[in-house]
């Protein structure tokens, strides 16, 4: 019975939950189509609650939404929140995050700058996030630029997803990204953030490069062999 009324008034049962999307700027906006590409069920979290669920009306129908001081229904939670704001989120859920996968997403960059990054030598935004949690976190999609990850694969050219976690977690956001439609590339532990939020600081600072006219932040990180 709950179920009926669940489909009728397009509103899933939080059980059925997969992925939950902290969030509702770009990467929200992005990583939403592609959960939803990938036939995820899907819930979008902010501290805006009437934001989420203008988002979530907007991406179709069944997207339950709310607000983030909620505990999220998905087995794998993304933060797709500035970095300072996700060390407050996982702080402020606390054991509500036990067992979850926690997607983190952030560019600790300079934005001042864009020539250094914010977290300290032989650290990462992701390992002082996972310092502050049970949750498995995994660092996935730093190196996706929105525009060309809510386009799915711009040009037919399939998107690289670099994923560092323990191997469980990994091959859960593996299984995501494959789904989506995208190729997932299994880094190894989370120490490899340090690579890859390393690395998109160079990308980042080719997109506001004068003598990289091409670099207009839809740009993609693709390995070509
Ligand atoms: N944009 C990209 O191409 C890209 C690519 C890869 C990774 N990333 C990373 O993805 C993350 C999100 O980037 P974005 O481009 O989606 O940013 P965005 O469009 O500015 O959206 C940021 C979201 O975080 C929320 N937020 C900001 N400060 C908060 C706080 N103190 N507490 C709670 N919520 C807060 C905002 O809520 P309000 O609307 O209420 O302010 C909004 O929902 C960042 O860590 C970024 O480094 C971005």
């Amino acid at each position: 019975m709950k179920n009926f009324f669940a489909r009728l008034f397009g509103k899933k049962d939080a059980m059925s939950i997969d992925i939950t999307i902290i969030g509702t700027g770009n990467m929200a906006r992005a990583l939403s189509t592609q959960a939803l590409a990938a036939g995820k069920n899907l819930q979008i979290l902010a501290r805006n609650t009437e934001a989420a669920t203008s988002l979530a009306a907007e991406l179709g129908q069944g997207i339950a939404s709310g607000n983030s001081t909620e505990a999220p229904a998905g087995a794998i939670v993304i933060l797709a929140l500035p970095f300072d704001a996700s060390k407050e989120y996982v702080t402020t859920q606390g054991a509500a995050l036990d067992a979850k996968i926690l997607i983190d997403i952030s560019n600790p960059v300079n934005f001042e700058t864009f020539d250094s990054l914010t977290t300290a030598a032989g650290s990462s935004a992701a390992e002082e996030i996972a310092s502050l949690t049970s949750a498995s976190v995994v660092k996935a999609f730093n190196t996706n630029f929105a525009g060309p990850l809510t386009a799915g694969n711009p040009n037919g050219v399939t998107q690289d997803v670099f994923i560092a976690g323990d191997q469980a977690a990994r091959t859960a956001v593996a299984e995501f990204v494959s789904a989506a439609g995208m190729r997932p590339l299994e880094v190894g532990g989370i120490h490899h953030a340090r690579e890859l939020e390393g690395f998109q600081l160079l990308m980042m600072a080719a997109q506001v490069n004068p003598a990289l006219a091409d670099f207009n932040w839809n740009t993609s990180l693709r390995v070509t062999a």
